[in-house]
Formats: C-alpha cells, sequence, structure tokens
C-alpha cells in the first residue's frame, strides 16, 4: 500500500473543496486505486465540512497539526487531539519542521503522539535534517535521535507512518539523491524496527518538493511507502498528475 499525502498548510477557504471534489473523483475511478491511499490535511477551519463530505469517499481528512494536551484545558487558541479527531479526522501531522521551528520540542511531540493516538488518529511523523546538518554529514544522527527521543514501543507501529523530509528540500525544488535516499530510508527503517519490531515497523513517506515530474525519480525507490506533498497538492491536476505518474 502506497500513500499519497497533501498537507495544505495555511491554504483553503470553504470553496477550496472543488480541489479535492476532483481528487476524490479522479481516485475512486483510478484502475491503480487499490494499490495506494489519498490522505489530505486542509486547516482547522476545514476538517469538520471536509471530513463529512468525504467520509464514504474515495479520500480522507485529517490534521496538520494540535496542542500537546488531550482532552480540553484553558490555552486560549489552542485545539487538542480529542477535538480534531469529533469533527472527523482520521490522522493527523506531528512534528512538521514549521512546527519544530516555532518551539515543538521532543518532549512536547512525544505527548502530541501519545494523545493522538489515544484519540484513534494515525499519526503521521515528520523527520529531517537541515542544511547545515547536511552539510557536516550528521544527518543519520540527527534522524536517529528525532526517531527514538519520541517514538516508544507501547505507541504501537501500525499506529504511525513515519514522514521523512529534509527541510532543505521543502519548497525549494530541491531533493536528494537517489542514492543519498535510499541509504537514509533504510537507517530510518531500521531505526523503526528496534523500537518496533518486525511485524510492525511504521511505513515511510519522503515529502519535500514532490510534483509531477520528479515523481519518476521515485518510482525505482522500492523502500518508500508513498509521499507528504505540499505545494503540489493545492492544485487537483498536480497531486492527480503526481499519482498518474507514478504508476506510469
Ligand atoms: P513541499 O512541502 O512539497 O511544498 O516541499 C512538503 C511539506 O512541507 O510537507
Amino acid at each position: 500500500m502506497r500513500y499519497f499525502v497533501g498537507n495544505w498548510k495555511m491554504f483553503g477557504v470553504p470553496n477550496s473543496i472543488g480541489i479535492l471534489n476532483k481528487i476524490n473523483r479522479f481516485v475512486s475511478k483510478d484502475k491503480n486505486n487499490k494499490k495506494y491511499r489519498v490522505l489530505v490535511s486542509p486547516p482547522f477551519t476545514l476538517l469538520e465540512s471536509f471530513s463529512k463530505i468525504f467520509k464514504k469517499k474515495a479520500i480522507r481528512i485529517g490534521s496538520q497539526n494540535c496542542f500537546h494536551k488531550d482532552y480540553f484545558s484553558s490555552n486560549t487558541g489552542a485545539i487538542s487531539p480529542y477535538m480534531v479527531r469529533k469533527v472527523g479526522a482520521e490522522f493527523i501531522i506531528i512534528g512538521h519542521s514549521d512546527n519544530r521551528a516555532e518551539g515543538d520540542s521532543n518532549k512536547l511531540l512525544q505527548k502530541k503522539v501519545l494523545f493522538s493516538i489515544k484519540n484513534n488518529l494515525k499519526v503521521i511523523f515528520c523527520i529531517g535534517e537541515n542544511k547545515t546538518e547536511k552539510r557536516k554529514k550528521i544527518t543519520g544522527k540527527v534522524l536517529k535521535s528525532q526517531i527514538t527521543k519520541v517514538l516508544i514501543k507501547k505507541f504501537n507501529g501500525k499506529n504511525i507512518i513515519l514522514a521523512y523530509e529534509p527541510i532543505w528540500s521543502i519548497g525549494s525544488g530541491k531533493i536528494p539523491s537517489e542514492k543519498d535516499l535510499i541509504g537514509t530510508i533504510r537507517l530510518i527503517k531500521k531505526t523503526l524496527k528496534k523500537i518496533f519490531g518486525t511485524k510492525s515497523v511504521p511505513k515511510v513517506l519522503y515529502g519535500g518538493s514532490v510534483d509531477s515530474k520528479n515523481i519518476k525519480n521515485f518510482k525505482k525507490i522500492i523502500e518508500l511507502d508513498g509521499f507528504l506533498i505540499g505545494g503540489a497538492s493545492k492544485s487537483s491536476k498536480n497531486f492527480i498528475d503526481i499519482i498518474k505518474n507514478y504508476y506510469r
């Protein structure tokens, strides 16, 4: 099973449903649709309406983030995993580099993962090295630490999908070389196996400047279980072309 996950970030108003209607129509008729799943994460403001509309349809709706408390609290502006689950979200992105840059520490991220799983949300946990770390050749060390400081055996690997997103690649048009990416994905899977065991090792996605042209470079990397797509997920044509070109 492959995953194509759209991350809308700060994009979208009620009218943007048109984009998802087109993607949903494509997926429901696609001859390859048994081979993959499409998940899209609009902003909080659209979660309830979009989740309702796509409840029994081909695509799934999830959240981009949450506050690190389980249920209700007195934190102004905060939204808990319980609240996103209650409006229909089925999964949640946690640990995106945008949020890490805003102060999400490993400790805080672990709480977000814990409470999300508790509320029956599938967690897409993001990790990735920055440009300096890549240059210093400490990518492996950085990723291992990001994984082992947050993910623990009791979470059960089946509740988690890992997304490897090099920070230097997000929105830059740059993607890792095939050799680097294969090496990194193998290291990530090895680290995950140590935590969760071979039977419930999480799927691993790649994210960062994935588009309908460069998707063909990723096709041959069989270790990859799918993609987390930012910019290109805001256009139905670009998103659909990514899926089409992946299976071409
Ligand atoms: P991008 O974003 O595809 O626009 O590079 C990916 C992400 O940040 O999840």
